[in-house]
């Protein structure tokens, strides 16, 4: 068994930030947005469509349901050239062996084990000492190294733990054989410079940290996640977890869209953090950002949850216009109000208003950039029914398209 880092997904030390989706699993755990196995496997492919690097696809032994949908993932979209495949398992042995079972299908599988770091998780949750704790770890990584070659540990409230005994942690974790070191705000407590301080520290302190990859995962309670990833980044963070439209517990995770979307949009301003020329116009991850309103809008329809209007990348203003000097700035020239292209996230430029007069042509157009192929025979019944809401309506919105879809189609 090869002992560099990710030896198995061939990414090494990557020159590209990596993007871990944890859609399936941490978003997944927001209040109300439970998704059946077919939902799964449904947002599972749009996800390898968009470039992800790695799906987080459940927890294999929190319920059937979840380790069956790893297990489906994991056999359908964890092919040679898809995504690695994850799954999270606390450091048990029977976790462990759960989802080391779950992702036998994946061609590149990976087991993502954890355990609390901060004093008040140790004292109050798990009711261990810090001594007992460093015992576990490089056993319990161990232990799911003998199945798969590709194991991330994560100190679970990393953000609220002391660094001397994190970096002792991190240190075992790392010689028993983790390639990937997860660092987790799990409360989001952290402000940027505080994240970015710890990353750094992790990176001066931990005398083998050069044989892992260092990965951050963040909640939203005080609204920095993002922020914090960004600071992350400069200071060598080069994975990040993160969900579509930032679901997730409580607040949420970090969002992807706009992870990824700040990476690209300020790419000459991260570059030099990633050792390259500040003028590299080369991307900064493996994302095809014109999927994301795609798979935003995919992941709203399914687990229900909503996306605020002005959501930043995906809401429904995020391109629009209203006030008379914006429109006017705009229609003089677009960057005088605009930082991207809609089309850069998938939209087309003008965005065509559809009405009773629109053409099956704008509808079908439409319907594609929300995330539904539809067949001939679906689309005929579908453009009927349009037809029928737009001679009661003013304007057709993307809600009442979306509720004609999913009636006449199944999500792609
Ligand atoms: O927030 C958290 O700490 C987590 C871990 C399991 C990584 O989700
Ligand atoms: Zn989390």
């Amino acid at each position: 068994m090869s002992t560099s880092p990710n030896a198995q997904s061939g990414i090494g030390q990557p020159d590209r930030i990596l993007i871990f989706d944890t859609t399936l699993r941490d978003g997944e755990q927001s209040p109300g947005a439970t998704l059946n196995v077919d939902e799964k496997l449904t947002i599972a492919r749009q996800l390898a469509r968009l470039g992800v690097d790695v799906i987080e696809a459940g927890f294999p032994f929190a319920s059937p349901g979840d380790f069956e949908a790893v297990s489906k993932i994991a056999a359908e979209v964890g092919s040679e050239d898809g995504p690695i495949i994850c799954g999270l398992a606390r450091a048990t042995q029977q976790d462990i062996k759960a989802a080391a079972d779950a992702l036998k299908p994946a061609a590149k599988p990976r087991i993502h084990t954890f355990i609390a770091a901060s004093d008040i998780h140790l004292e109050y949750k798990l009711k261990k000492t810090r001594a007992e704790v460093l015992e576990i770890v490089p056993e319990m990584v161990s232990y799911a190294k003998s199945f798969v070659n590709d194991v991330e540990f994560s100190p679970e409230d990393a953000g609220r733990s002391d660094p001397e005994f994190l970096y002792e942690m991190l240190e075992r974790a790392i010689a028993a054989g983790a390639t990937t070191i997860n660092i987790p705000d799990t409360v989001g407590y952290l402000t940027p410079s505080e994240f970015g301080a710890l990353i750094k520290g992790i990176k001066e302190n931990v005398p083998n940290i050069d044989q892992a990859i260092i990965s951050v995962h963040g909640h939203n309670d005080l609204g920095m996640a993002v922020a914090n990833f960004l600071e992350a980044v400069k200071n060598g963070a080069r994975q990040l977890e993160c969900t579509i439209n930032g679901i997730g517990e409580r607040a949420g995770n970090a969002a992807l869209e706009e992870l990824v979307m700040a990476l690209y949009v300020r790419r000459q301003y991260f570059n030099p953090f990633l050792g390259r020329p500040a003028e590299s116009e080369a991307p900064l991850t493996h994302i095809d950002t014109r999927q994301l309103y795609k798979t935003s809008r995919l992941v709203s329809n399914l687990t229900g949850m909503l996306v605020q209007p002005n959501k930043a990348i995906v809401g429904a203003n995020a391109f629009a216009h209203e006030s008379g000097i914006h429109q006017d700035g705009v229609l003089k020239h677009k960057r005088t109000y605009e930082i991207m292209d809609a089309q850069s996230i998938g939209l087309t430029d003008n965005q065509i208003v559809l009405g009773k007069h629109s053409g099956r042509n704008a509808f079908r157009t439409r319907l594609r950039e929300l995330g539904y192929e539809l067949s001939e025979q679906e689309l005929n019944r579908a453009f009927l029914r349009f037809k029928d809401v737009a001679d009661k309506k003013k304007e057709i919105t993307d809600w009442d398209l979306e509720a004609i879809a999913n009636d006449e189609t199944q999500q792609v």
